[in-house]
C-alpha cells in the first residue's frame, strides 16, 4: 500500500490549478444514462471515484472514453440489463444515483444499496421516497433496491424533510424524463446541483430554480447529447486555501469559483488569513502569521460552511492561537481525523457532534492513518505544518478525491512524496 511522507515546516508559495468537482462529475456521468446521444464532459477530474463510476456505467452499457486528459465522452446508445451489482456500487455512494436514470430509460432496475466513506449511517430513504412519489414501486431485497415504474415516471410534488444533496440530485435525474411537472421543495442548493441542472438543460431538459430551495422540472419525452464543463471543485480549492493558512505563504488558487466559498472566506478572515479575490476564477491566500487566530465553525448545507472542509479547518485550528469549537451538523460520525491529529500533538476533545480544539504552538511529525477522503487530507495539512517527518498511511482515500495532490503541493514548495510499497 502506498504512503505519503511529509517533512513539515515549509511555507506554500506560488500557483495551484483546481480541477473539476468530483461530486459534480459523478452525477453528470450518471446523467449520460438519460440520453442515447453522446455527452461530453470537459474539465473532468481523473480520480479513483470517477474511474469507479466509469466502470459501473460501462457495465450498464455506456461507452465511456477519456479524450485529451480532461475530457470524457459518455455514450449510452443502447443500454445493457439495468443491474448494478454490489461490487460496483458498494465503494461509493454516488453510484446509487444511476437508479433514477435507469428507471427513466428502461422502466425497471436492480441497484445495490450503496457504501461510501464511513462517516455516518447515510441511508438512502429520501432517494427512495422521492422515486416512490414519482410512481416507482421499490422492494428492498437482500441489499438491493428492486424498482419498477410500470406506468413510467410521473411528475410529483416532493417535500424533502431535510436537505440532502444526493436525494435532490437523484430526484432531478429522474424527473427530467417523467410525465408532467415535478416540484422539489427544501432542495439542496449546492453549486453541484446547479451544475447538474445546467447540464440537463443543455441536453434539452426543462429545469428552473436550481440553486434555490424550490426546483421545478417539466418532464420532456427525450434528451439529446450535449457538451458541458464541470464546475470547479470548491472543496479542492478550499483545501489548498486552508493548507496555506496552516503553513503560511502566499498562493494563487486558479481555475476555481471563489463565489462558491463565501462561508470559508468568512471563517478565514476570522482566523486572520488574508483572502484576496483576484478575479472570477482566482483567489489569493496570504498567511503572514506563523499561527492563525482561533475561530469556531459549524457545518451547514450550502451556502453554509461545507462539511467536506470541516476536517481541513480542524487541522488548521490545531496550531491556532487559542481554542475553537467545531460543530458537525451534517454527519453523525465525522471526527475520525481527531485521534489521528492527536498523534501529531494536537489537543482535541470530541463530545458527540462537537470538538474542542486547543491550539498548540507546534505539532510534531508522526505516523498517521487516513480514514476517509476529507479526513485524510486534513492529516496532510497538519503534517505540512508540523515539525519533522510524518507518514500518512492508507492514502487510497486521498486518491478518491484529490488529483495530483503531492505534485501540486510539491510545486508550492512542500516536502512531500509518495512512497510506493508492494
Ligand atoms: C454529498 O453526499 C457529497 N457526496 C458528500 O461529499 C458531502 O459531504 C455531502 O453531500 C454533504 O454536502 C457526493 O456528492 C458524492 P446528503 P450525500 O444526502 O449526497 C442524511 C466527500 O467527501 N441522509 O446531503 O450522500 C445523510 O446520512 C463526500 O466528497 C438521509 O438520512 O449527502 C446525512 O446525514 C462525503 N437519508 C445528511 O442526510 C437520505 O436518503 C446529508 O446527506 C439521504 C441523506
Amino acid at each position: 500500500m502506498d504512503k505519503i511522507v511529509i517533512n513539515g515546516g515549509n511555507a506554500l508559495n506560488g500557483q495551484v490549478r483546481i480541477n473539476g468537482a468530483k461530486n459534480s462529475a459523478l452525477k453528470l456521468m450518471a446523467a449520460a444514462l438519460l440520453s442515447d446521444a453522446p455527452i461530453t464532459l470537459t474539465n473532468m477530474p481523473d480520480l479513483a471515484d470517477t474511474r469507479f463510476m466509469a466502470h459501473l456505467l460501462a457495465h450498464l452499457g455506456v461507452d465511456v472514453s477519456r479524450e485529451n486528459g480532461t475530457q470524457m465522452r459518455l455514450h449510452a446508445k443502447a443500454l445493457a440489463a439495468p443491474f448494478a451489482p454490489y461490487d460496483l456500487v458498494r465503494k461509493m455512494r454516488a453510484t446509487f444515483n444511476v437508479l433514477g436514470p435507469l428507471l427513466a430509460r428502461q422502466g425497471h432496475a436492480r441497484v445495490s444499496l450503496p457504501g461510501g466513506c464511513a462517516i455516518g449511517a447515510r441511508p438512502v430513504d429520501l432517494h427512495l421516497k422521492a422515486l416512490e412519489a414519482m410512481g416507482v414501486q421499490i422492494d428492498l431485497q437482500e441489499g438491493y433496491a428492486v424498482a419498477n415504474a410500470p406506468k413510467g415516471l410521473q411528475g410529483a410534488q416532493i417535500n424533502f424533510p431535510f436537505v440532502s444533496v444526493g436525494a435532490t440530485e437523484h430526484a432531478l435525474l429522474a424527473a427530467v424524463l417523467a410525465k408532467g411537472e415535478t416540484v422539489l421543495e427544501n432542495a439542496a442548493r449546492e453549486p453541484e446541483i446547479t451544475d447538474l441542472a445546467n447540464c440537463l438543460n443543455a441536453m434539452g431538459a426543462k429545469v428552473t430554480g436550481a440553486g434555490s430551495a424550490t426546483i421545478t422540472i417539466k418532464g420532456v419525452s427525450s434528451l439529446a447529447g450535449a457538451t458541458h464543463r464541470v464546475v470547479p471543485d470548491r472543496i479542492e480549492a478550499g483545501t489548498y486555501a486552508l493548507a496555506v493558512a496552516a503553513t503560511g505563504g502566499d498562493v494563487l488558487i486558479e481555475n476555481c469559483d471563489p463565489a462558491h466559498l463565501g462561508a470559508l472566506w468568512d471563517r478565514m478572515r476570522a482566523i486572520d488569513s488574508g483572502v484576496e479575490h483576484v478575479d472570477a476564477q482566482t483567489v489569493r491566500i496570504i498567511q503572514k502569521n506563523d499561527r492563525c487566530a482561533a475561530a469556531d465553525v459549524e457545518t451547514q448545507a450550502y451556502p453554509g460552511f461545507p462539511t467536506d472542509l470541516q476536517a481541513q479547518f480542524m487541522a488548521v485550528m490545531c496550531r491556532a492561537n487559542g481554542a475553537s469549537i467545531i460543530r458537525e451538523t451534517i454527519f453523525e460520525n465525522r471526527f475520525m481525523h481527531a485521534p489521528e491529529l492527536s498523534r501529531l500533538g494536537a489537543d482535541i476533545t470530541v463530545h458527540g457532534r462537537e470538538a474542542i480544539v486547543r491550539g498548540m504552538p507546534t505539532l510534531h511529525g508522526a505516523p498517521i492513518m487516513a480514514t476517509d477522503l476529507r479526513a485524510s487530507v486534513s492529516l496532510v495539512i497538519a503534517a505540512l505544518s508540523a515539525k519533522g517527518q510524518s507518514e500518512v498511511n492508507r492514502v487510497y482515500h486521498l486518491d478518491r478525491g484529490f488529483e495530483g495532490l503531492e505534485r501540486k503541493l510539491s510545486a508550492l514548495g512542500a516536502d512531500i512524496k509518495r512512497v510506493r510499497e508492494t
